[in-house]
């Protein structure tokens, strides 16, 4: 355990029982909410919200910050935050799955004042029992941002409460010497500013930096294009990790500006670029360091043995017989232009790039590199609340940063654990939130049957399918699976469609077998949450077997076939071949299955995911809630 987090006994402690439910929480007194606190934010996807689990470098969760923070992250455990929270712009932003090229929805900037959003304003200004503790300044101007929003901008009222609530709480488990790097863009920054003031105080306001994201493409008429970010510093404390080393751009030798190539443009035999800077002091009253040198008397920056060393060195030059002497400044040996607060120099990513996963927003590497180069040292911890793609945790990983991260798009969960993946062996991840038991999957498929639409397809070693896949599915193909049938080589394909209601019908297994027969597959498997009727299994059985005959086992030639949840997540699914769905941003490592094997599914099931953690982590070993309920009432 990292010693950075204090002891896991100090963090995790047992509140009164709320209702029938054991709840676990932190020790919230820096930011004043009381144990056992229940928000309205959505909750954990999965529904584990009963369990208290701390936070560790290397976690990357699947679930709202809100409920991550609250419930994961130790107060003062944080040396940096970087946040690049959706923006307000009104859009729906894709991840377009670069191998396949198919699109899938990431996430909705979209607000709106409904009930979850009234909620969080109550709980801001106080109106809510046992709900946050906010500072009253903040709440005054919940209020009078309300006066001023309210009848017209109600999207933004809602959006600045989203972010206040989650502000509060980002403070809360910065440590003393920690800072804060919020990215925005003018739709919001000047609020979010206000914000942030009355949450850290304006005078922990470190900077305003603009970032030039892309060069202006003249397309706009009637306005200056808007082409820049910002990106706007808090410190918590009187004093935080600063490192003025990286207040430098290093220069670029083969692009220098005009500026640079005129200041350096003397060279030597070598071809080194240098200029010839003053060697004299402003100071004229310095008897020590008034002497003379190569026959010429001043007051010199140097005493003498230094000047004589750095003479010696062909670093002191003098340009001509009774001139003054002057330093040799070479251009390779400098720290680099200093670094302003307007950044134009990182580009946005080219689509090509190598670092591009096709998740809108993703942001450029050097941007973060250069964040936590400024403000972080090594072995900081680093936490990204709103992580999309994760470009923070790459950064973090590649500088030696220890790093949490959370975002609630089950895809861009995905993406991160690739592009660690193909970094870094063994894996230096460990993902919470995702279902590992019958509970939680029921919980996620009631809640988001999308996402479980998607973790259903992943469990089974399958790919989302090509092209556009939008929300609601498409004609019940959610994925596909491609294996290998060892006896033969050939390939075979699976489509797997995902039902997570509580009403299943043989009409989806009759629909199943359409599709597979008009994509001219060669498998179905249909997931479902429930147990299937017996008269789906009957049409299952009639949509008949394969003809091949290696297939000994009548249940795998079954060409259509019902795989409950249940059984996934028991790891007892057997798939007719070797898994060769290819590896992908979407997919997890193939399983080792073989004709008749025991399918080893990619994602721990709930009693591995326990050893995972270890009894420190998971501060429980009190059954979930339902098994608990069920051993009440027996
Ligand atoms: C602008 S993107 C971040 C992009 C990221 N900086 C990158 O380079 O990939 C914003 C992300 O915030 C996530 N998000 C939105 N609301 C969230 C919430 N309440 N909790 C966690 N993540 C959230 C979205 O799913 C989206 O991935």
């Amino acid at each position: 355990m990292s010693e950075k987090l204090g002891r896991q006994d100090d963090f995790v402690k047992p509140a009164p029982a709320r209702g029938d439910e054991q709840v676990w929480t932190t020790d919230l007194t820096s930011s004043g909410l009381r144990p056992g606190t229940e928000t309205n934010e959505p909750s954990w996807p999965c529904g584990r919200n009963t369990y208290m689990i701390r936070a560790m470098p290397g976690d990357l969760y699947y679930g709202d910050n809100l409920t991550v923070m609250r419930r994961h992250i130790a107060p003062e455990s944080i040396d940096l935050i970087y946040l690049d929270p959706p923006f307000n712009s009104d859009r729906k932003y894709n991840w377009t799955h670069k191998a396949s090229q198919s699109q899938h929805d990431a996430y909705r900037d979209t607000w709106t004042w409904d009930d979850r959003a009234k909620h969080t304003f109550a709980e801001l200004v106080g109106e809510v029992p046992g709900g946050s503790r906010v500072p009253p300044e903040l709440s005054a101007l919940m209020l009078t941002l309300k006066k001023i929003l309210h009848p017209g901008r109600k999207a933004t009222l809602a959006y600045l409460s989203m972010m206040a609530i989650r502000l509060v709480e980002m403070r809360r488990v910065l440590r003393q010497t920690g800072a804060l790097y919020i990215h925005c863009d003018p739709t919001e920054s000047h609020y979010l500013k206000i914000v942030l003031d009355t949450i850290f105080g304006a005078d922990k306001f470190e900077n305003e930096i603009i970032w030039q994201r892309t060069p202006a493409k003249g397309l706009s008429t009637k306005h200056l294009p808007n082409n820049h970010d910002v990106i706007l510093g808090y410190r918590k404390g009187e004093d935080r990790t600063w490192n003025s080393d990286a207040m430098f751009v290093p220069y670029d030798l083969d692009a220098l500006d005009e500026k640079t190539l005129k200041k350096y443009q003397a060279r030597d035999a070598d071809g080194r670029q240098y200029q010839l800077t003053s060697l004299l002091n402003p100071n004229d009253d310095r008897p020590n360091l008034t002497y003379e040198f190569l026959g010429v008397t001043r007051v010199w920056r140097w005493e003498r043995p230094r000047m004589q060393e750095a003479y010696d060195q062909g670093l002191v030059v003098q340009p001509g017989p009774g001139k003054v002497p002057r330093f040799k400044r070479y251009l390779d040996e400098q720290r680099g232009k200093p670094l302003c607060d307007v950044w134009t120099d990182i580009p946005p990513i080219n689509s090509q790039a190598k670092e591009d996963t096709g998740y809108d927003t993703q942001k450029p590497l050097p941007l973060l590199k250069r964040i936590l180069a400024l403000a972080t040292k090594p072995g900081e911890l680093v936490l990204d609340p709103f992580c999309g793609c994760g470009t923070t945790i790459q950064v973090a990983q590649e500088m030696g940063r220890q790093w949490i991260g959370i975002d609630v798009a089950i895809r861009a969960v995905d993406v991160i654990k690739d592009r660690l993946d193909e970094k870094w062996k063994p894996r230096v991840w460990t993902e919470y939130g995702e279902p590992t038991s019958h509970d939680e999957a029921e919980h996620l498929a009631d809640t988001n049957h999308y996402d479980f639409q998607w973790w259903a397809v992943r469990m089974m070693g399958g790919q989302p399918p090509k092209g556009e896949k939008k929300k609601g599915g498409d004609g019940g193909k959610d994925g596909e699976i491609i294996v290998r049938h060892e006896a033969s080589g050939t390939l075979r394909r699976i489509i797997i469609s995902v039902k997570g209601g509580q009403n299943l019908t043989p009409d989806f297994v009759r629909a199943l077998d359409t599709t597979v027969r008009h994509e001219q597959a060669d498998y179905g498997i249909l997931v479902t949450m429930k147990e299937p009727s017996s008269g789906m299994r009957d049409v299952a059985s009639d949509c008949g077997r394969v003809p091949w005959s290696e297939l000994k086992d009548g249940k795998l030639g079954q060409r259509i076939r019902i795989v409950t949840v249940a059984e996934i997540l028991a790891g007892v699914v057997k798939l007719p071949g070797k898994n060769e769905t290819p590896r992908s941003q979407s997919s997890p490592p193939p399983p080792e299955a073989r004709v008749g094997e025991t399918l080893h599914l990619p994602f721990p099931t709930i009693s591995k995911a326990k050893q995972r953690r270890g009894k420190a982590l998971l501060p429980s070993d009190a059954p979930p809630p339902a098994e608990k309920r069920a051993k009440k009432k027996s």
